[in-house]
């Protein structure tokens, strides 16, 4: 699995028209880069593999982006762009962004990221992404509410979350966010998206092969490309 990561991150995609399936999601996050503006809080929910951190790389991403304009909704993704690094690396990292997992975050952390707001440019919105937010202790989860609340009228920032178990999150806590939920795309979507990748890569499989690989893995795009990609490297 593991030799496989930069595999999956060369296909991560970098714009909305990449990002396969999840139509509603796709519409909700135009619908904010044309013309709603982005949220102060977002919420990703969905299946494991299904697109909610590539979202919400293009989200960050579009939030730093000096060269959007009403033509160009999407971040650039220009050398000389912030938004460059974010669509780039492979974690959400460095200045202005900052990036956890639920499963070992405190309080403490939680005030730690808040307290950067005041290091934050006016014009560049701190990035705060905390991933599998339902294993965070209930207590980060509130006090992350409680803070939220707080700032959100005088600092910039946008905080996004991710979940692949949003019942183990409290109503309270869900409510609190505007919720993008991602899913497996059907198995027409899933197949177009494996044979892009072969022909990129010239790899020799049928569409046959490419549909079971689509079966196997229940469309989930994470699981279908790293079986696409341990079949090619058994040739
Ligand atoms: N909808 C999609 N279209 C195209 N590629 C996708 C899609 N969803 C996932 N991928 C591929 O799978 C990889 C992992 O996706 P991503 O990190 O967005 O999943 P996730 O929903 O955040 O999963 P997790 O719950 O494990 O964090 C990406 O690098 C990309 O290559
Ligand atoms: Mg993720
Ligand atoms: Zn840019």
């Amino acid at each position: 699995m593991l030799k496989s990561d930069p595999f999956l991150e060369r296909y991560r995609p970098g714009c909305l028209d990449d990002v396969a399936g999840n139509h509603l999601a796709k519409r909700m996050l135009r619908n904010w880069l044309t013309r709603m503006g982005i949220p102060r809080t977002v919420l990703f929910c969905g299946e494991s593999g299904s697109g909610k951190t590539t979202l919400a790389r293009i989200l960050a991403a579009a939030a730093v982006c000096l060269n959007r304009n009403p033509e160009h909704p999407e971040p650039c993704g220009r050398d000389d762009c912030p938004c460059s690094r974010l669509l780039r690396e492979p974690i959400m990292f460095g200045r202005g962004t900052t990036c956890r997992n639920g499963v070992d975050m405190t309080v403490d952390d939680v005030k730690y990221d808040f307290r950067e707001l005041y290091y934050g440019e006016p014009d560049a919105p701190i990035i705060i992404f905390y991933d599998e937010i339902h294993r965070a202790p209930q207590k980060v989860r509130d006090i992350l509410l409680t803070l939220v609340e707080k700032y959100r009228d005088d600092y910039n920032f946008v905080l996004m979350a991710s979940t692949w178990a949003t019942n183990e999150l409290e109503h309270a806590f869900i409510n609190r966010f505007l919720r993008v939920t991602t899913s497996a795309p059907t198995e027409t979507e899933m197949l177009s998206l494996l044979r892009r990748i072969c022909e990129k890569e010239s790899f020799p499989f049928d569409d046959e092969t490419l549909l079971n690989i689509c079966r196997d893995e229940c469309c989930v795009p994470r699981n279908c490309i790293v079986t696409l990609w341990t079949q090619a490297s058994q040739l």
